[in-house]
């Protein structure tokens, strides 16, 4: 497939970055994934916007313009083989001639961008939904930024793999806080409750639309913080991501998550989901 480099459209497999590339070398840069279906990117908007916070979080200074980097998203987008795709972008402090952690002078930032086939969740799994764990968050202070220094997220989900699990939910001061790569609902008395968004978990895009869905649907729900006793009691757990969209947690920590068995209401908001992403 076809990816962008610093201005160029080349075959991924030609792409060359150097190694001192200061996302390679400390992680210092930021990164969206954009999910795509059809060929149209799904709240781009949202995500050049969440970008640009993280950018303006890193103090780097956002190469494009939202025009620009749309322009470029559809030329990748329109050269895949596959319609349903997740693009990945990438902006990193560039490559500077020494290692050094400050801020380098007058280096031009490394900008990335490809796309692969979206993969979507067999109905199998959806219908028996996944099974997670916990674990203490022992990542930094600034989670809502996306940046590309996410080693403590691949142990998080590495935990989760080792133990048969597809995702890890992370605890921080006796509270949920969000998973690995997702951010995680519950379901108590019918009504939904979503942590709140500060700079303990990232902003979820699809976090937000299962919000507006909620309210659009006269689902009762509420933004708090969600105590770990009430996740371990909930009549559901969702996970939710721009590449997951809205996937019911059946077990957690070895133990059933209400019935064992996807939700009433996650199935309802997966499929509005469907209706509302087309
Ligand atoms: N991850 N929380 C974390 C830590 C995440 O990495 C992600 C997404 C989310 C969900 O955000 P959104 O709904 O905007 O995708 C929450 C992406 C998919 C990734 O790193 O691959």
């Amino acid at each position: 497939t076809t990816c962008y480099l610093n201005g160029d459209y080349l075959p991924l497999a030609e792409a060359r970055v150097s190694p001192l590339d200061r996302g390679f070398l400390f992680g210092d840069g930021a990164y969206e994934v954009i999910p795509v279906y059809s060929r149209r990117p799904f709240r781009i908007g949202e995500h050049l916007r969440r970008l640009q916070q993280t950018l303006d979080g890193i103090r780097l200074v956002n190469p494009h313009t939202v025009d620009e980097w749309a322009e470029r998203i559809a030329r990748i987008v329109a050269a895949a083989p596959f319609a349903d795709q997740s693009v990945y972008l990438q902006v990193t402090r560039g490559a500077d001639t020494k290692r050094d952690h400050a801020f380098p002078k007058d280096v031009a930032p490394t900008v990335f961008i490809f796309t692969a086939p979206l993969t979507t969740t067999p109905d199998s799994v959806r219908a028996s939904g996944v099974a997670a764990v916990t674990a203490p968050d022992e990542r930094w202070a600034r989670c809502d930024l996306k940046v590309v220094a996410l080693l403590a997220n691949v142990l998080a989900r590495q935990h989760a793999v080792d133990q048969g699990c597809a995702e890890t939910i992370l605890l921080r001061d006796g509270c949920m806080i969000e998973g690995a790569a997702s951010n995680i609902f519950v379901v108590r008395g019918g009504v939904l409750l979503a942590p709140p968004k500060d700079r303990r978990m990232l902003p979820g895009i699809t976090y937000d639309v299962v919000l507006e869905l909620a309210a659009a649907h006269g689902v009762p729900y509420a933004v708090r913080d969600i105590a770990e006793a009430e996740l371990r009691s909930a009549d559901e757990v969702w996970m939710t991501s721009s590449t997951k969209e809205v996937l019911a947690i059946t077990t957690l920590d070895g133990e059933p998550v209400g019935a064992g068995v996807p939700g009433p209401l996650a199935q309802r908001m997966h499929d509005w989901y469907q209706l509302f992403k087309d």
